[in-house]
């Protein structure tokens, strides 16, 4: 049974080797530590209750009435199992509970599985960042969501549910 929980502050290196997983050489550390405890940042795990581990994560900030999905990882021996689905469907939620109006985020132009994620959930891109990747140079996609904290939206995620 796969639940979504708060990240615990002490599963923190538990998510940093997952992260380390899901992004290779082009891993930067998400100041977890920093930022756990702070009321604009929202961060979720996906735990695997049969194995009791950790399978997936994903972060956002709420900044003002936006919530910005900043990161989003699972492993990857369960991917496509809706895992990653659950996490951001999760993370709205949580937003708009905490005031966001509407959602967005950057994505790298090269990553289709996560753009055809956040498709499925209305976003669409709606700008470029240009060589936003350091690593690597790649540009970043910028995509927003209509409106979310409507019963029409709120409708929607539970048909995603
Ligand atoms: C992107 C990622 C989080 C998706 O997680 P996932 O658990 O495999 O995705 P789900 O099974 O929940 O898929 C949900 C939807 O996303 C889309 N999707 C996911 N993986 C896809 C793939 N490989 N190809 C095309 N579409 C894909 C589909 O629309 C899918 O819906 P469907 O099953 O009804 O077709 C995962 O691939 C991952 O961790 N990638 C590496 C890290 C990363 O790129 N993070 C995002 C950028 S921060």
């Amino acid at each position: 049974m796969i639940v979504i929980e708060k990240l615990d502050k002490k599963d923190i290196n538990k998510v940093l080797e997952i992260e380390k997983i899901c992004f290779g050489n082009n891993w930067i550390p998400t100041p977890f530590e920093r930022e756990i405890d702070k009321e604009e940042c929202i961060y979720l795990v996906a735990k695997d209750n049969n194995e009791n581990k950790i399978i997936a994560y994903g972060g956002a900030w709420i900044i003002i009435d936006e919530v910005h999905i900043t990161i989003m990882g699972v492993l990857p021996d369960y991917r496509k199992n809706k895992i990653g689905q659950k996490i951001l469907l999760n993370l709205l939620r949580e937003g708009i509970k905490k005031g966001a109006k509407w959602a967005t985020l950057e994505v790298k132009e090269s990553n289709i599985p996560a753009q055809k994620l956040y498709q499925k959930f209305g976003f669409s891109v709606k700008g470029r960042r240009k060589k936003y990747y350091h690593q690597d140079g790649e540009d970043a996609l910028i995509m927003w969501t209509e409106e979310i904290n409507t019963e029409q939206y709120k409708n929607f995620l539970d048909t995603i549910d």
